[in-house]
């Protein structure tokens, strides 16, 4: 498994406000998305291409396409819900699956709740949404069910991540025949007792949205 953590001023400054509790509803969102644009920027570095032969108001030349079949992003409900946008800003070709996960609370265990993703997802390149990696539970069950359906490139996008479940994901998917990737915009300290992100910015979906 391959981890990356994007350094950027903008992304650093606007992690900064994302992180700071004051920030509103509104301008987390908003802040979301721009971040996940700059993160997607660098995750896609290994979108395959193929050689696509073009003529310009000047000369023939050959360019590159995009290779079928699309490239296929999966936010987890509900939080990643708040990175899709982002991501499709520069991917509009891409298709779009859902995956509904929930956490519980005191096992801190990731149960799915809600599936919809292509059964068969080979030569799929997947990038799965998701803000907060805390344990690791519930990306580790997301990237198994794709790598289950065949997929073989599997990135994940964070805005922060925890050690301890970068951890839990690096071990899980050492030995699977398959690239897997996190690309994030933090590494944080640890977790906190409650499987919390520290420092964090909280509950990630509460702060997009609201709590329920
Ligand atoms: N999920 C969140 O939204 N925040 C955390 O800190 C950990 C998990």
């Amino acid at each position: 498994m391959r981890s990356l953590v994007v350094e950027h001023p903008l992304l650093a400054h606007k992690l900064t406000v994302l992180r700071d509790a004051t920030t509103d509803s509104a301008t987390f969102r908003n802040l979301v998305d721009e971040m996940v644009t700059l993160l997607a920027y660098e995750a896609t570095r290994g979108l395959s291409t193929r050689p696509y032969d073009i003529v310009t108001p000047v000369a023939a030349m050959t360019g590159v396409h995009l290779t079928k079949p699309r490239p296929m992003v999966v936010p987890i409900l509900r939080a990643g819900l708040g990175m899709l946008d982002g991501m499709l800003r520069l991917i509009p070709t891409a298709e779009v699956g859902f995956l509904g996960m929930v956490r519980d609370e005191e096992s801190l265990l990731a149960s799915t709740y809600a599936e919809r993703i292509p059964t068969d997802l080979t030569g799929r390149q997947v990038f799965v949404l998701d803000p907060m990696l805390a344990t690791g539970g519930t990306l580790v069950t997301a990237v198994e069910l794709m790598l289950d359906r065949g997929a073989r490139d599997v990135t994940a996008i964070v805005l922060l991540a925890a050690p301890e479940g970068l951890a839990h994901v690096e071990s899980a998917f050492a030995d699977r025949d398959a690239d897997v990737t996190v690309v994030m915009a933090g590494l944080d300290e640890h977790l906190n007792d409650v499987g919390y992100i520290v420092p964090g910015l909280g509950d990630a979906g509460d702060r997009l949205y609201g709590s329920v």
